[in-house]
């Protein structure tokens, strides 16, 4: 499959990072790729979700993230090129108590362990926390994701615990690693960060 690049017409920037855009999700554009991905025995052995997913699944899904409230998505495009190369979110979100949970795909390998996810979160992590006034972000991992641990302790959360054979998978079970990060452990890391981009 093709990279998609967004064409000037269609650029909706929400944010500029380092090295990626967010955008909103272009659902007849990118829905393609999201199925793709979710579907990638590669990519969705860290995911929370199962494979295979039929394309209505995926549409409601994001269909769903788009309707409701809780829930917010955005894509991760490329700075440089406008390449569409995944997407982040954060779901559940409370609004009384100011909580919600981050997930990420980036579902273009290629550009993996290359600085992006970090990148694409401390955006994200600026939108909730900065623009939403949420207090407190969740995360987790299935234990053998160590890029995705990488991700989350570089944007500044902090382990919280572990679940103890969580998930099922190739055989084995595995833990599920806690992760939280609070708007004021957030807030250095952000001060720093955006000297880097401006
Ligand atoms: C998780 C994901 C969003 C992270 O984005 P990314 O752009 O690949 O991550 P980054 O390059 O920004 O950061 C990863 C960090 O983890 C580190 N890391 C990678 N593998 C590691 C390992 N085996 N042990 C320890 N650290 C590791 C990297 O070195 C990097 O840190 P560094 O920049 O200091 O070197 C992306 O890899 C992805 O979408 N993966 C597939 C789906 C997925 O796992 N989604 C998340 C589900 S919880």
């Amino acid at each position: 499959m093709e990279n998609v690049k967004t064409t000037e017409a269609q650029r909706i920037i929400c944010y500029t990072g380092e090295k990626v855009i967010l955008r909103p999700i272009h659902p007849e554009e990118d829905f393609p790729f999201l199925w793709k991905w979710i579907n990638d025995a590669s990519i969705n052995r860290f995911l929370n979700t199962i494979a295979p997913k039929s394309s209505d699944d995926v549409k409601e899904h994001i269909d769903n993230m788009s309707k409701s409230d809780k829930n917010l998505l955005f894509a991760i495009e490329t700075k440089n090129d406008h390449t569409f190369i995944g997407t982040m979110g954060v779901n559940r979100i409370d609004w009384t108590s100011g909580v919600g949970t981050t997930g990420s795909i980036i579902g273009n390998k290629d550009y993996w362990g290359k600085g992006y996810g970090t990148d694409a979160k401390m955006l994200v992590l600026h939108h909730v926390f900065h623009r939403l006034n949420l207090r407190r972000i969740n995360s987790s991992v299935i234990q053998y994701n160590k890029r995705s641990a990488g991700c989350l302790l570089k944007c500044g959360y902090k382990k919280e615990g572990v679940r103890k054979q969580m998930f099922y998978r190739e055989g084995k079970y595995w833990n599920q690693i806690l992760f939280r990060i609070f708007r004021d452990e957030f807030d250095p890391l952000w001060k720093q960060y955006q000297k880097r981009i401006t």
